[in-house]
């Protein structure tokens, strides 16, 4: 008994991280595809580390019909083709781009903060999957604003390279290569060379001389968590391959300890709390590759404000930002709304 599963974009960083947590969570399948673009139509690519192959499939010439659910991972331009043509067969479309976040006929899903959100999904058979750095956040805060209120967030994030694809990790291995054996190092896929350095500039620019990474991490927290939320983002990329961290601010409406804050966030669901503050005492982003959790670390009390905390965050931005959330969303629909084959 299980569920007709479909991967889009099964090649890519995302992609392979749906079949590995597909498979180390045993969710319940009963067919599975791997569709990715014509450039890899006949590959073949394992399901986790189950041994079982996988033949990739042309996405331009799938049948949708008869699927229960697909994960999407394709990026917003084929995602624009794809998802609608796959949610009108009937096959219901979990999508990891950007493309429908912010629909308001659309649910955009973490489940250990709005599950409830969901329902929403049969009015297009669309479910979104938010950007990686508001995943994170919003799985830390959510426990603490149900204590104290959140008012205000001042967050700077500090991204992992594969936030942007294969490409961007191929860029950081191959620069950090030629520096040292002093090769020229030009940037392609970031606009500023990243082996060595950080570049405060993810996604285009808008007017208000804000990224769309940024915008992003504050009308998702608002519509994910609480539309009265301020929240105000500096996202930089930095040359770590997997894993994204977040500095935190946080003011609430009640008076909240650095004590209780820490005691609510060791009981809060995906969250780890590893806050000895002492040498190595939290996580660092190569700690939390191929995690689940969400890791708060170094949570004190801010004197500047009335009602203060900062924190320190770190995820593994393929999982938690991308495919373990993506399943996870799958897992709640099969619970409130589908049938087993
Ligand atoms: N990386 C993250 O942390 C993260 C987090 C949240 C959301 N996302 C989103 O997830 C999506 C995938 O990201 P990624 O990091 O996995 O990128 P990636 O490593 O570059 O992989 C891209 C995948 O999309 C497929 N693809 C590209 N163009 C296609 C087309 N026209 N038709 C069908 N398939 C196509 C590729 O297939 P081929 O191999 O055949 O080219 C590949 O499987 C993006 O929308 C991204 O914004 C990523």
């Amino acid at each position: 008994m299980g569920y007709r599963v479909v991967v889009a974009g099964a090649t890519g960083n995302v992609g392979r991280e749906m079949l590995n947590i597909l498979a180390e969570r045993e969710f319940p399948i009963a067919e599975l595809a791997a569709v990715a673009s014509a450039r890899s139509q006949g590959d073949q690519i394992e399901f986790g580390e189950t041994g079982k192959m996988l033949k990739v499939q042309n996405i331009e010439h799938f049948d949708w019909s008869g699927w229960d659910i697909a994960l999407f991972a394709i990026g917003s331009d084929a995602t624009k083709i794809y998802a609608p043509i796959a949610a009108a067969a009937g096959c219901t479309v979990i999508d990891n781009s950007s493309l429908y976040r912010m629909e308001p006929d659309v649910p955009l899903i973490v489940p250990e903060v709005n599950p409830e959100a969901i329902d929403g999904y049969k009015a297009r058979n669309i479910i979104a999957n938010p950007n990686c750095s508001t995943a994170q956040m919003v799985v830390a805060l959510k426990p603490l604003h149900d204590a104290a209120t959140i008012k205000r967030v001042v967050v700077s994030t500090y991204q992992s390279v594969s936030g942007a694809g294969k490409a961007g990790m191929d860029e950081l291995f191959e620069q950090s290569r030629n520096i040292f054996v002093g090769d020229p190092a030009e940037p392609k896929k970031f606009t500023k060379q990243i082996a060595f350095n950080v570049i405060p500039h993810i996604d285009k620019f808008l007017d208000d001389g804000f990224t769309k990474e940024e915008w992003k991490m504050v009308v998702e927290t608002k519509k994910i968590m609480d539309p009265k939320v301020k929240v105000t983002a500096t996202c930089v990329r930095v040359p770590v391959f997997v894993g994204h961290s977040e500095a935190i601010n946080i003011e609430f409406e009640k008076e909240l300890s650095a004590e209780d804050a820490q005691k609510i966030l060791r009981e809060a669901p995906g969250v780890m709390l590893v806050d000895k503050r002492e040498d190595g005492g939290y996580v660092t982003p190569v700690e939390c590759v191929g995690e689940f959790a969400t890791y708060v670390s170094r949570v004190r009390e801010d004197p500047t404000v009335d009602n203060g905390l900062v924190l320190w965050c770190v995820s593994d931005n393929l999982r938690k930002g991308a495919a373990l959330n993506a399943v996870q969303i799958a897992e709640l629909l099969g619970r409130r709304h589908l049938k087993k084959a």
